[in-house]
């Protein structure tokens, strides 16, 4: 739909009987949040709705196991993963649940406009049934052997541990896990919504004129739906926990939970506003439902056969559902204890929610099954994050403040650096509009990559020597390149675009998507803020820990990922590394400047390391008890130049000397010959 008066977008309606995961996150959530900021930073008219879905056998089955009331599984998991999406940035303008009043009364409504324009088919068949119990079972409440793969716990409707979908009739030996008897089959009458009536009248003509628009996997999913004939499906069911079936002869019998989840995203929107019906009834609004996978027929097929069915509602427009998030090799499984929990992650890295995000964004699986791995997490944050991102700001805000005090320089003629930001603006809108999250983040992270080359060309550290003004344009041009990156990253990484903000002392007004590309954003004179780090280096000591607890935590069925490759043990104990990894180490002769003991810390230096290229580092360095300040001034020494800045005692840290320790813990330093010059690169 082109210009659309207004945007109603949707996230699945998480189930409230467990946390989330990255899995979550990675299929329904992060692609909808940063396709909403996107639409906010262009002043569109947008709703983003999203709430728990509350109602669901996983749900009573929990209640049953931990002796609870599903009311109270449901409150517990509601509250928390409210709390989580909103820890990590997802800007829902609300989160609702499906065990609200406004809900029940919102599906009652339906159902009634439904059964009173005699949409339904009232049918009765066979059941399986829990004598003891006294109760029909759901699929999920029959198990047994899988003809399968032979394991003991499949469910009737799937076996998840060869993943082949069952129904209660092919397991071997199967008996509810209510009282572990074998179900009987008893008669029962439900409600049935004829598809296949509606495929004929409009469905197929329907989904047909989605496939040049939606992304191939969803629609090669309808299509398979279709080309199998659809059935009349049943929308009610004999179960306790749900929306009661509002007719005096359904006792009993409550809405089947994927007929009132998805009318949980009207209830959301009616408790967001009074407008509720624009977003819903008006031809002008653009619905975009984002989902993972396993929910396309309840999109695609079954909740637009019942909005249809209805009348009065609009249909969505897209339905841009990912595929699966894999970790570490294996199948992200909640009852397996093989996920990363977001909440578990928020609480270990509470200020990485956008690292999280980028590897997320960049790994996202649009077209097919992807892989997380806590080694790409680590390397996409030191060498994408870090070294590009973080770097190229922290050069330019650390010259502008010495060379500058600070204040933007004068202006230069930038108009190619102009027409670059307009192409990457137009590059990453385009990419976003059509659901293509990864393709995105990567045109914004050219922009930084563009920001770097710029300082690697011009090299201002050098120029600064001869020629003041021609180094103040070349700053210009990088902060104004910052400036924009504020708008461009607010979709994807909206912590660094606050952070960015601040240093640039900037105020949100700047966060309008017309802003991107212009070369005004920070006009000369203007006093920046303070240069802060946007990223730090992980440690190969923090995911080794995380990998540890990931396989420490799972259940023992996980069979451990192990490497194929084998490491050659070199003569110290440590592991032989390639001349590859030798060489991502920059090495510099530095000279030490000053040095002056940290306050409260026996063993910490901090000094002023001069590093060539007019480069001069502050260094804290774990020499105190060794040597006086006194008498290292002057001193030559090997600094290893592209370490991740770290702060120590809160001081920044940014790069580390070389030292040799004997078998006393003596330390000494390894210093160049005195003839070396400060800042020559040692190989
Ligand atoms: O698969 C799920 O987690 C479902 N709770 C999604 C529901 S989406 C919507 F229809 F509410
Ligand atoms: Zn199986």
């Amino acid at each position: 739909m082109k210009n659309p008066a207004r945007y109603l977008v949707t996230s699945a309606l998480p189930y409230a009987n467990g946390p989330l995961h990255i899995g979550h996150i990675a299929g329904a959530y992060l692609s909808a949040d940063i396709y909403v900021r996107y639409l906010r930073l262009k002043g569109a008219d947008v709703k983003f709705v999203c709430g728990s879905d509350e109602h669901g056998i996983p749900i009573t089955l929990r209640a049953i196991k931990e002796q609870r009331t599903p009311q109270e599984v449901v409150n517990e998991f509601h509250e928390l993963n409210k709390k989580t999406f909103e820890q990590f940035g997802i800007s829902f303008d609300i989160y609702h649940r499906t065990s609200d009043r406004l809900h029940h009364q919102t599906a009652t409504e339906f159902f009634i406009k439904l059964f009173n324009k005699g949409e339904f088919i009232k049918q009765a068949s066979e059941q399986f049934y829990d004598e003891e119990a006294r109760q029909f079972l759901a699929d999920r409440y029959i198990e047994g052997t899988c003809p399968n793969c032979g394991n003991e716990k499949a469910y009737g409707d799937q076996c998840e541990k060869c993943g082949k979908s069952l129904s209660p009739e092919e397991l071997i030996n199967p008996h509810s896990t209510l009282s572990g008897k074998p179900p009987v089959k008893k008669q029962t009458t439900h409600w049935y919504l004829p598809l296949d009536k509606y495929q004929d009248e409009w469905l197929n003509d329907w989904l047909i004129s989605k496939a040049n628009v939606w992304k191939p996997n969803v629609y090669g999913q309808c299509k398979s739906w279709l080309d199998q004939k659809l059935q009349p499906r049943a929308v009610t069911r004999d179960l306790e926990w749900g929306v009661p079936v509002p007719l005096p002869e359904a006792e009993g019998k409550v809405l089947y939970v994927w007929f009132d989840a998805p009318i949980g995203y009207i209830s959301a929107t009616k408790a967001l506003t009074d407008d509720w019906e624009k977003y819903w009834k008006d031809e002008d609004t653009k619905l975009v439902h984002f989902i993972g996978k396993d929910n396309i027929v309840f999109h695609c097929i079954i909740f637009p056969a019942m909005l249809k069915a209805e009348g009065s509602y609009i249909l969505p427009d897209n339905v841009p559902a990912n595929e699966f998030l894999n970790l570490e090799g294996n199948k992200l499984s909640t009852s397996r204890n093989w996920a990363i929990w977001l909440h578990e992650y928020m609480d270990e890295f509470p200020d990485k929610q956008d690292v999280m995000r980028y590897v997320l964004c960049t790994n996202m699986p649009e077209t097919k099954d992807n892989d997380f791995t806590w080694k790409d997490f680590q390397s996409k944050n030191n060498s994408e994050l870090v070294a590009i991102l973080g770097n190229f700001v922290n050069r330019v805000m650390v010259l502008t403040e010495k060379h500058f005090e600070s204040k933007v320089p004068l202006a230069g003629e930038c108009s190619d650096l102009m027409d670059f930001m307009l192409k990457q603006k137009s590059a990453v809108a385009t990419s976003l509009e059509s659901y293509r999250f990864r393709e995105a983040i990567q045109e914004v992270m050219n922009v930084v990559r563009h920001g770097n080359k710029l300082l690697t060309e011009k090299e201002p550290w050098k120029l600064i020597k001869t020629d003041k003004e021609a180094t103040g344009i070349v700053l210009f041009d990088c902060l104004q390149i910052i400036a924009n990156l504020v708008v461009l990253c607010e979709p994807f990484l909206p912590f660094t675009s606050q952070k960015l903000m601040l240093m640039l002392n900037l105020n949100p007004s700047i966060l309008k998507w017309e802003n991107i590309g212009k070369m005004n954003l920070l006009t000369p004179g203007h006093q920046l803020g303070t240069a802060r780090l946007l990223f730090e280096k992980i440690e190969d000591e923090i995911i080794q820990k995380q990998i540890d607890q990931l396989h420490g935590n799972a259940a023992a069925i996980i069979a451990p990922v192990t490497s194929e490759l084998k490491t050659v043990e070199a003569a110290a104990g440590k592991p032989a590394i390639s001349y590859d990894d030798f060489a991502k180490l920059e090495l510099r002769v530095g000279k030490i400047l000053s040095a002056e003991k940290v306050q409260k810390a026996d063993k910490l230096l901090q000094l002023k390391v001069d590093l060539g290229h007019d480069e001069v580092r502050t260094i804290v360095s774990g020499i105190a008890q060794f040597f006086q300040p006194e008498n290292i001034t002057g001193k030559k020494v090997t600094v290893v130049a592209n370490l991740a800045p770290k702060k120590i005692r809160g001081i920044e840290s940014h790069g580390m000397l070389l030292m040799a320790e004997d078998s006393a813990g003596r330390l000494s330093f390894v210093s160049p010959d005195e003839e070396a010059e400060v800042g020559s690169g040692i190989s």
